[in-house]
């Protein structure tokens, strides 16, 4: 098949956009939900303010489970179906296991996910439950999560599609090719959450595909950041208890650690901590500064580039690009913990002009 299920074509299909870029083949099942070609929001107030040339957000929330997950789970469960598999399985902060959830239902397998028990956003979990997953929630760490899910795949017939899977990479390299594609050259910065370490790996691995094929002729600084409860990459050692109120980032022991450390050192970049503070100092920015709702975990990379421009690093003349990897509506509680500008009123047009202080 050649042509996407339903029709769909263009900018939203990533695995026929970069097909000859992705192991896509004749017997893969091109099945969508409209994943990829997420805008590249330019800033309106950040931007000025850390002295940037130019400030983008690549809005991966509009990703159609709200999560940059899609774009490497619309191939590894493609990939999935098409080696036979009837169940696919993966430990989960949360994102992880939506977005496996929908893809699964949309090529009819079972999913298995494995949840660390009371730390996944409420929204999180109701996407794993509306599209009908069997859910394991366990008393532990998404670490330990992990390890179970890699040893359950050992002895059963059920597809891994953590980012361990190569396939869950490949995809979200996309991500990178569509900046470039956008901007039509690489940003000087590339600022990033990093947990379990896959994205920052295939971000960079897309950068440098089109650097080699002299589709752009330079490469960003890879900028990742990790909570400070949960930074074992700036450490350098696993972080046995991770505590961070991103959940989606509470990661002791990423998967992918020497994809994100040479993302690091190949581009010149580095990997830093921020602290809750600092990551729902930049959340709280996002939203009412930018009009650009995400998930805690999200901001931490402008809460990046904040602490950056705030510790005297020059932005003047550079380009950079935050990565808004989740949706804030996953995470309702963090957000209305916001102090709400609300209050009660009667039903009647002079009390709510009173409410307003108009009367
Ligand atoms: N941002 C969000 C919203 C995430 O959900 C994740 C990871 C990351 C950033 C970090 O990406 O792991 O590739 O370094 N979420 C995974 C999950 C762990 O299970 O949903 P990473």
């Amino acid at each position: 098949m050649s042509t996407a299920e339903g029709g769909m074509s263009g900018s939203r299909f990533i695995l026929e956009r970069y097909r000859e870029l992705l192991p896509v083949t004749d017997a893969t099942p091109m099945v969508t939900l409209g994943e990829g070609g997420t805008p590249l929001i330019r800033s309106c107030r950040l931007e000025a303010e850390l002295g940037l040339e130019a400030l983008y957000f690549k809005a991966e929330f509009t990703n159609p489970t709200g999560s940059f997950k899609d774009r490497g789970m619309v191939l590894a469960v493609a990939k999935a179906a098409e080696a036979g598999a009837e169940a696919v399985i993966c430990a989960s902060t949360g994102n992880t296991s939506a977005s496996a959830a929908a893809y699964a239902s949309r090529h009819g397998l079972k999913a298995i996910v494995v949840v660390p028990s009371g730390r996944i956003a409420m929204g999180k979990l109701a996407q794993a439950v509306a599209h009908g997953a069997q859910i394991v929630a366990i008393d532990g760490s998404f670490d330990d999560a992990l390890r179970v899910v890699r040893e359950l795949a050992e002895k059963h017939p059920v597809a891994l599609v953590n980012s361990v899977n190569p396939h869950r990479i490949e995809g979200q390299k996309t991500g990178a090719f569509e900046i470039v594609d956008e901007l039509g050259a690489a940003p000087d910065v590339l600022c990033i959450p990093v947990g379990n370490a896959g994205n920052i790996t295939a971000y960079w691995r897309g950068f440098s595909e089109y650097y080699q094929m002299e589709r752009v002729v330079t490469r960003p600084q890879m900028w990742g950041f990790q909570a400070a409860g949960a930074a074992p990459l700036v450490s350098g050692v696993p972080v046995a208890h991770p505590e961070t109120i991103a959940t989606a980032i509470r990661i002791g022991n990423p998967a992918t650690w020497d994809g994100a450390i040479s993302a690091r050192d190949e581009s010149e970049g580095l990997i830093d901590a921020v602290t809750d503070e600092q990551i729902l100092e930049a959340y709280r920015r996002l939203a009412p500064d930018e009009g650009i709702f995400c998930e805690p975990a999200s901001a931490a990379s402008l809460a990046g580039l904040m602490q950056q421009h705030a510790a005297g690093v020059d932005l003047s003349g550079k380009t950079a690009v935050c990565i808004i990897t989740g949706h804030g509506l996953k995470d309702p509680d963090t957000a209305l913990e916001i102090e709400a500008d609300r209050v009660e009123s009667s039903a009647e047009t002079d009390a709510v002009e009173r409410a307003l202080g108009w009367g």
